[in-house]
């Protein structure tokens, strides 16, 4: 797909959601843009720097995540409703028994779906992704059988690659769904980032997404020193350039806080002093984070959270869904625990767990904040 870059996988596609960004800037709510739903809480393979905080023996009921997914198609805001659906979390989202008719009922219902999966279970589910999927991203990090199952601890490489085949062969000439393959590669499989690619060409997926792995900040032990850090993101960006071929390679450009050589600095709230570095992120640099309500995690035993790095975090959860007594997202939603977990969001005290993902927004909202608008007269 040639246009990828300047279509799906734009960064300024988020001014379509223009509008909420301006409440935000306002200090009102708005409804998510998209919601992560976890279908289980567990998974079959075992990655040592999995982002997970914990997987257990917990799944979704059916009647919860129908209700659920009904209630979000329905939910507004200032005229503004869900408008995506991301399976990925809580552990191996395609495991959960009915999650095929997950897909199925929140695209029938307009919402616009999202996969991320280790890909061991894509072999029989190709016709419905192909159908239903707005994308589907393989993570598949080692890209070699060994290396794959030293990352991933498991034994289904091939099935793996199987499965992506087919899933590519049922999508046909079909736009969607956008088909990736994502490598966290540490200095340990840096040597692997020309076949990560390789193999995305033989697959003939839309493209491999490079990066190197986080570690603190989801609490494992890193793999690996600041510099090796580094030196990874600087090869894997220097094979991304270098590469000439059809494929779309992309490089996570995310910077560990112990890469960017400040986590000496904390200050008590955890929040990084603002002097340390001039090119922190944003949340760093103004000790707050306003972006979060765009985007919603509910976890398989119905809890919501306000960002997806704090799944699974008790202090952080906004409440749970019980739909037997008339707790709906909505009421969670409008809730006063979710507003005292979201005033602590607001001042970053969550920022030890944070991976960034909400920055570039951020940026954008500070902007909109500025009723001066310095300089806005020059373009
Ligand atoms: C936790 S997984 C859950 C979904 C599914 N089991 C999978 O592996 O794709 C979500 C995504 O996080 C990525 N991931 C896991 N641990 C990571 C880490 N420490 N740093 C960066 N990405 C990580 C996985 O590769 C995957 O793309
Ligand atoms: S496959 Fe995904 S959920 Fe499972 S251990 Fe690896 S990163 Fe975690």
């Amino acid at each position: 797909m040639k246009d990828l870059r300047e279509r799906e996988l734009n960064p300024f596609k988020i001014l379509h959601h223009c509008d909420r960004l301006q409440r935000l800037a306002r200090g009102q709510d708005v409804v998510p843009v998209t919601v992560e739903i976890d279908p289980v809480a567990y998974c079959n393979h075992a990655c040592g720097w999995c982002v997970d905080p914990i997987h257990e023996p917990v799944k979704m009921a059916w009647s919860t995540f129908e209700r659920l997914t009904d209630e979000l198609a329905g939910f507004r805001i200032a005229g503004r409703g869900v408008e995506g659906i991301v399976f990925k979390g809580g552990g191996e989202p395609s495991l959960h028994p009915e999650f095929l008719a997950m897909v199925r009922c929140s695209s029938d219902l307009g919402l616009a779906v999202g996969i991320v999966t280790n890909g061991s279970r894509l072999q029989g589910c190709s016709a419905t992704l192909a159908d239903h999927a707005a994308y589907v991203r393989v993570s598949i990090d080692g890209p070699t059988p060994d290396s794959h199952r030293r990352i991933h601890n498991s034994n289904d490489f091939d099935q793996i690659l199987q499965g992506v085949s087919d899933l590519v062969s049922a999508r046909e000439n079909r736009r969607h769904p956008v088909i990736g393959l994502s490598f966290a590669m540490d200095i340990h499989s840096l040597d692997l980032a020309g076949a990560a690619i390789a193999l995305g060409e033989r697959l003939a997926v839309d493209y491999v997404l490079l990066r190197p792995p986080f570690f603190e900040e989801v609490g494992r032990a890193p793999t690996m020193s600041p510099a090796e850090a580094e030196r990874v993101r600087q090869d894997l960006t220097r094979t991304a350039i270098a590469y000439q071929g059809a494929l779309e390679v992309l490089v996570g450009n995310w910077v560990g806080d112990a890469e960017q050589g400040v986590e000496q600095a904390l200050a008590p709230s955890g929040r990084r002093d603002t002097r340390v570095e001039r090119s922190l992120p944003i949340e760093h640099r103004t000790g707050r984070c306003l972006a979060s309500p765009l985007l919603a995690v509910v976890t398989a035993d119905g809890t919501l959270y306000g960002c997806c790095n704090l799944r699974a975090l008790p202090d952080w959860a906004m409440g749970r869904l019980d739909y037997a007594a008339g707790v709906g997202f909505a009421q969670l939603w409008r809730s006063k625990r979710r507003r005292e977990v979201l005033a602590r969001m607001h001042r970053t005290a969550c920022i030890r767990h944070c991976t960034h993902p909400l920055a570039r927004y951020n940026e954008l909202i500070e902007v909109l904040r500025d009723s001066d608008r310095p300089h806005s007269q020059f373009v």
